[in-house]
């Protein structure tokens, strides 16, 4: 039995990872950036894929928002729908790795379960997790989609950093943070995740 299905087996196909590697002269992973909303989350996905694609290597970007327009379409905001929609992302990140892609994940993904639990899914040094640590006031103060004003009104309930938790990574491989006052500019930050990405092959 697996999960709530009988009787299902496993194929394997002729051509595996590791022909998949060969072939596109990389390996996959996946490469999970995690922060509170208007962190600059997206930002730095986008961002990196567009650094890895300079160095030649293939990625796929997969933002939190945009999954929710279709994948995750079913799914809120309580803690429930929220574990559901990482666990989905968890999995077809997996998908693509195994595929041979640099998956870019970026969702505020905000339970350290959830996310140790997407790191068990992946082969050990295949997921790369990326802490957005932006100060809520910085994240509050831009405001981009105006998201927080409205959730200081009450006009959105369980928001991320106001009325709803996030718990910031114990052991995670990338921290990204404020220096003297400044934030790193998105080219930095996608700069140092590429070079770890390299030095670790
Ligand atoms: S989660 O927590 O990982 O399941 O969230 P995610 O799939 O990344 O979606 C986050 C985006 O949804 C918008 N939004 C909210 N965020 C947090 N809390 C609440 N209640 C909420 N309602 C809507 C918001 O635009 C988030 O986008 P980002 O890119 O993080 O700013």
């Amino acid at each position: 039995t697996v999960g709530n299905s009988t009787n299902i087996f496993w194929h394997e196909c002729a051509v595996g990872n590791i022909d998949r590697q060969k072939l596109l002269n990389q390996k996959g992973c996946v490469v999970w950036i995690t922060g509170l909303s208007g962190s600059g989350k997206s930002t730095l996905a986008c961002s990196l894929g567009r650094e890895l694609h300079s160095r030649g290597k293939l990625s796929y970007v997969l933002d939190g928002d945009n999954l929710r327009h279709g994948l995750n379409k079913n799914l809120g905001f309580s803690a429930e729908d929220r574990t559901e929609n990482i666990r989905r992302v968890g999995e077809v990140g997996k998908l693509f790795a195994d595929a041979g892609l640099i998956c870019i994940a970026s969702l505020i993904s905000p339970y350290r379960k959830d996310r140790d639990a997407c790191r068990g899914m992946l082969p050990d040094g295949s997921f790369i997790e990326v802490f957005m640590n932006m100060p809520l006031e910085v994240c509050e103060e831009r405001d981009v989609k105006g998201l927080y004003k409205l959730a200081r009104a009450g006009k959105i309930k369980g928001f991320t950093g106001i009325d709803d938790p996030y718990e910031p990574p114990l052991n995670c491989e990338i921290e990204l943070k404020m220096a003297d006052g400044i934030c790193p500019t998105p080219i930095d930050m996608a700069g140092k995740v590429a070079s770890y990405l390299g030095e670790k092959g």
